[in-house]
C-alpha cells in the first residue's frame, strides 16, 4: 500500500511576525547509565527561556560545562529536548518529526568550534563545502555545485577561490580551516546559525579578523547568530543581547551593554572581574572567579545553584547539610594542626554524619559541646553557611543541625533585564519558616553596581 498523499496543511507553515527562535523552558537532561534510580540525569539544560530576534546575535555565555553546547545542539535538533518549546518562526521545533523538519534543517546551521570536526579530511574543498548543497538537493549538478562553493569561498576571504577547490583541509592554517567551516555552515543560505565558541581553538592574532568576517557575512546574508562562549570579551565584541549561563540555568540576561556595563547577578559580576586586563586593572585589582569548581549536574546544589561559589550568598540562598560539611573540611585545612586534632575528636569522623539536604546529623556523645562550638565557630566557617541554619538541636547521642527552605531564584525583571537571584526579591517561602520578616530589597540595595567603585 503507498503512503497516504501529504497534504499543504499537514505541513506547518513558517510565521514571520513572531521571534525568529523564541525558546521555553527548556531542559536537555541525560539519562546517567547504571544509575539506580530513574530520575537520576545530567541536568546539562535545565529550563531556559529566550528569544531571538530576526537580525541579532545572541550569546549564550559560561563557564565550561555551564550547558553551552547542549543547549545549542538541541536548538537545532541534533540532540532532542527533554521537554520545552522551541518554537522557529511559529513552529515548535520539537514536535517535528524527521520528515518535517527536514526542510527546516538548511535554515538553521551550525559553526562547530573545531574545524577538524567538521571538515573531514579526506575529501576535497569542494566536496567537503559543497556536501550539505547535496544533501538538501540545493545543487543538480557537480559543477553547479563547484560554482556554489567558489562564490561562499570568495565571500569567506579564501581567494581566489580555485585555488582551494580541489585542495584539502589540512593544507590550510587554522583561520583558514575556520573559513571554510563557516563556509561550509552558510552554503545551504540559513537564516539562523549557531556557532558554538567559533574562535576558541585559533590563535588570538587570527580571532578578531574571524569575527569582524561572521559579523560582515550576517549583514551580507541576512543572518540572525546565537553565539556559544565562555569568553566575555567575545561575547561583548558580537552580541546585541545575551544570556549568562551557570548549571544549565540561565542566571542573567539583557543587552550586552547593560550587562557588562551593571551586572545585577553576582555570578555575572563575577565572571566579568574575572577577565584578565590589559591595562592596570578597570577595577583596581585583579579577581579571580569565587573559589570552587562547578559542582556535577547530576546533583545541582539545592535553592540557588551559584550559592557554593557565591560571595553575596545569604540566608535563603539553598544552604544544606552537604555545604556544612565541606566548610568544616576547608576550615580544617586553615586552622593549626593542635585545635584541628581538639575539633575532630569532638564531632567524630565526618564521614559517619548523615548529611542531607534539609539537615546534617552527627553522632558524639557530647552534644552540648558540639553545639557550643558550632556556634562559636560557625560565623567564620570560610562560607556563609551558618546564615542557612533554621535550627540546631541537641539530643543525647548526637546534635541534629538543620537548614531553611531554599527555593530556587526565579526570573525577575531588575533595571531592563532579567535576574535570578533572591538579592532582587525572594519568593514566598513556606509558611513557618521566619525568613519572610527580613527586608531583602534592603540588602539588595546594599549591592553597589560594577561602575559605580569597588
Ligand atoms: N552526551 C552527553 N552525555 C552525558 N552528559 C553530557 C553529554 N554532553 C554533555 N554532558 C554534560 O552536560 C553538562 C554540560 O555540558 P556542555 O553542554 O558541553 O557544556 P559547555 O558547552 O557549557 O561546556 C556537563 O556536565 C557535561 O559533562
Ligand atoms: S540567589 Fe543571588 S545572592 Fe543568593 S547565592 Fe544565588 S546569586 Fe548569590
Ligand atoms: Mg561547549
Amino acid at each position: 500500500m503507498s503512503a497516504p498523499m501529504e497534504t499543504s496543511a499537514q505541513v506547518e507553515q513558517p510565521d514571520d511576525n513572531q521571534a525568529l527562535l523564541a525558546v521555553k523552558n527548556l531542559k536537555t537532561h541525560f539519562p546517567v547509565r547504571g544509575a539506580l534510580s530513574q530520575d537520576s540525569a545530567v541536568k546539562a539544560v535545565d529550563g531556559v527561556s529566550f528569544e531571538v530576534a530576526p537580525g541579532e546575535v545572541f550569546g549564550l555565555v559560561g563557564e565550561s560545562g555551564s550547558g553551552k553546547s547542549t543547549l545549542g545542539r538541541t536548538l537545532v535538533n541534533l540532540i532532542g529536548a527533554t521537554s520545552g518549546e522551541l518554537v522557529y518562526r511559529g513552529i515548535d521545533l520539537t514536535r517535528q518529526t524527521e520528515r518535517t523538519m527536514q526542510p527546516l534543517r538548511r535554515e538553521l546551521s551550525v559553526i562547530f568550534q573545531d574545524p577538524n570536526a567538521s571538515l573531514n579530511p579526506a575529501m576535497t574543498i569542494a566536496d567537503g563545502v559543497g556536501h550539505p548543497l547535496r544533501i538538501h538537493g540545493l545543487a543538480k549538478t557537480r559543477d553547479e555545485m563547484r560554482r556554489e562553493v567558489a562564490v561562499m569561498l570568495e565571500r569567506v576571504g579564501l581567494s581566489p577561490p580555485e585555488s582551494f577547490l580541489d585542495r584539502y583541509p589540512d593544507e590550510l592554517s587554522g583561520g583558514q580551516k575556520q573559513r571554510l567551516v563557516i563556509a561550509r555552515a552558510l552554503i545551504t543560505r540559513p537564516r539562523l546559525v549557531i556557532a558554538d565558541e567559533p574562535v576558541a581553538a585559533l590563535d588570538m592574532s587570527v580571532r578578531a579578523r574571524v569575527l569582524e568576517l561572521m559579523l560582515e557575512l550576517k549583514a551580507e546574508l541576512n543572518l540572525t547568530y546565537i553565539l556559544i562562549t565562555h569568553d566575555l570579551a567575545t561575547a561583548r565584541f558580537m552580541c546585541d543581547r545575551m544570556g549568562i549561563l551557570y548549571l544549565g540555568k540561565a542566571v542573567e540576561q539583557g543587552e550586552s551593554k547593560q550587562l557588562f556595563d551593571n551586572p545585577k547577578h553576582p555570578y555575572t559580576r563575577a565572571l566579568l572581574d574575572a577577565i584578565p586586563l590589559p591595562e592596570a586593572g578597570r577595577r583596581g585589582r585583579e579577581k579571580t572567579l569565587p573559589r570552587g569548581e562547578i559542582p556535577d549536574a547530576v546533583r545541582p546544589p539545592a535553592g540557588c545553584r551559584f550559592h557554593p561559589r557565591c560571595a553575596r550568598a545569604f540566608e535563603v540562598c539553598g544552604w544544606e547539610g552537604h555545604d556544612l560539611i565541606e566548610a568544616i573540611e576547608a576550615r580544617w585545612t586553615d586552622i593549626d594542626a593542635e585545635l584541628r586534632n581538639d575539633e575532630q575528636r569532638l564531632l567524630g569522623r565526618l564521614t559517619n554524619a548523615q548529611v542531607q539536604r534539609e539537615y546534617v546529623r552527627f553522632a558524639c556523645p557530647d552534644a552540648e559541646g558540639l553545639e557550643q562550638w558550632l556556634r562559636d565557630i560557625g560565623p567564620s566557617l570560610p562560607s556563609r553557611v551558618f546564615t542557612g541554619i533554621s535550627e540546631i538541636r541537641a539530643e543525647k547521642d548526637g546534635l541534629t543541625v538543620l537548614f531553611r527552605a531554599a527555593p530556587e531564584p526565579s526570573m525577575q525583571d531588575v533595571s531592563g533585564r532579567h535576574v535570578a537571584c533572591h538579592l532582587h526579591g525572594v519568593r514566598a517561602l513556606d509558611d513557618g519558616d521566619h525568613v519572610g520578616e527580613q527586608d531583602w530589597t534592603a540588602l539588595a540595595r546594599e549591592w553597589p553596581p560594577v561602575n559605580e567603585g569597588d
